[in-house]
């Protein structure tokens, strides 16, 4: 190749590599660019093998032309990338924060409303001084039943429809009246409890699940009489569902108290309005809120209490139940749904 040729070619090496760079807007690509030209394996290399062949008296002039464009081409480089990088801050500095936004909220979750009711309902017992008890919700037959005065052929085990475990041997509680006994057999009297916790049946209807949540009370010492029962009773409801409301005692008979009753209040959802067409207490003005009576002697003797000296009340209440009266929910089965549109309501 002859000399001229050769600068001319140098020459618009040089032009086609500054024509290229004003296209390129990221440093990965100019440093690509930039070695396919001064690279080892790059085009300007390629012609510096060619100077050898020149002759001697030519080669000064060439070598000088060579490192012009090299300089040329790196100092191309250097201004690009500054150009880049100042436009770069430049949108930064321009870039505009709207603070009138309003900030994304994170939606948190709370307490599940069957759990609300726990807590309100121990929080309302506990200003009359109960104390809080747990049991085992896999129980035996003896805590379950037997000590609860359910003798082995008595109908009303039939009427739990028990989940058995462990052939038999053990059960999941049906009640949380099991916790009196527990209570009763590792505490002396006095006992003010509340029980609160999760019970199983065989039950699936609108009303029932298979598993729910009850709360127990259970109070022993000397003198203890229904109207106690009552006061307690009472209090709570008014506390947890209305101070206008009253409540009533329905004879009733579970194996472990005696007298024993069905408890009722007013139906809140009617009380100031035409009773006839309410879903909720179906036009009865009364919802039964629970089981409540005296502790039956039998009971006692089961756990070493003396009756001469001891008498005592138990209640049991449906948690969901009081949630469901509350409310005005009609189906158990929301509840355990997780359904968000129902869970947020509360
Ligand atoms: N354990 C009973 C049930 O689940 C409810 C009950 C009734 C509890 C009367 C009591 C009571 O403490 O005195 O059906």
């Amino acid at each position: 190749m002859a000399t001229e040729e050769l600068i001319s070619k140098l020459t618009s090496l040089n032009e086609e590599f500054a024509n290229a760079l004003i296209q390129l807007s990221s440093e990965q690509e100019i440093r690509e660019v930039q070695a396919k030209y001064l690279g080892k394996k790059g085009m300007v290399s390629a012609l510096m093998r060619e100077m050898g062949k020149l002759p001697p008296e030519d080669k000064r002039t060439v070598g000088a032309a060579f490192n012009k464009v090299k300089s040329s081409i790196a100092g191309a480089v250097e201004g690009r990338l500054g150009e880049l990088a100042a436009a770069a801050e430049k949108a930064d500095l321009e870039r505009t924060v709207d603070v009138s936004l309003p900030g994304r909220v994170r939606a948190s979750g709370h307490t599940h409303i069957v759990t609300q009711v726990r807590d309100e309902s121990v929080a309302i017992f506990g200003e009359l001084g109960f104390e809080v008890a747990e049991g085992p919700q896999i129980e035996n037959d003896f805590h379950n039943f037997e000590a609860l005065g359910f003798a082995k052929d008595h109908p009303a085990r039939d009427e739990q429809d028990t989940f058995f475990v462990d052939d038999g041997k053990l059960l999941l509680r049906t009640h949380t009246s099991p916790v009196q006994i527990r209570t009763m057999l590792s505490e002396a009297p006095p006992i003010k409890i509340v029980a609160p916790g999760a019970v199983y049946r065989r039950d699936d209807d609108p009303t029932h699940s298979p598993m729910f949540g009850q709360i127990e009370g259970l109070l022993i010492d000397e003198n203890v009489r229904f109207s106690d029962l009552k006061g307690v009773l009472l209090h709570f409801v008014k506390r947890y569902f209305g101070e206008d409301l009253e409540i009533r005692f329905r004879p009733s008979f579970f194996p472990f108290v005696e007298p024993g009753a069905e408890v009722d209040m007013q139906c809140s959802f009617c009380i100031d309005t035409d009773s006839s067409r309410c879903r909720v207490c179906k036009g009865t003005t009364w919802v039964e809120i629970g089981g409540a009576g005296m502790v039956d002697p039998v009971v006692l003797e089961h756990v070493n209490i003396d009756t001469e000296k001891y008498t005592g009340f138990a209640f049991g209440m449906g948690l969901e139940r009081m949630a469901m009266l509350r409310h005005g929910v009609n189906d158990i089965k929301n509840f355990y749904e997780g359904d968000m549109r129902f869970l947020t309501q509360f």
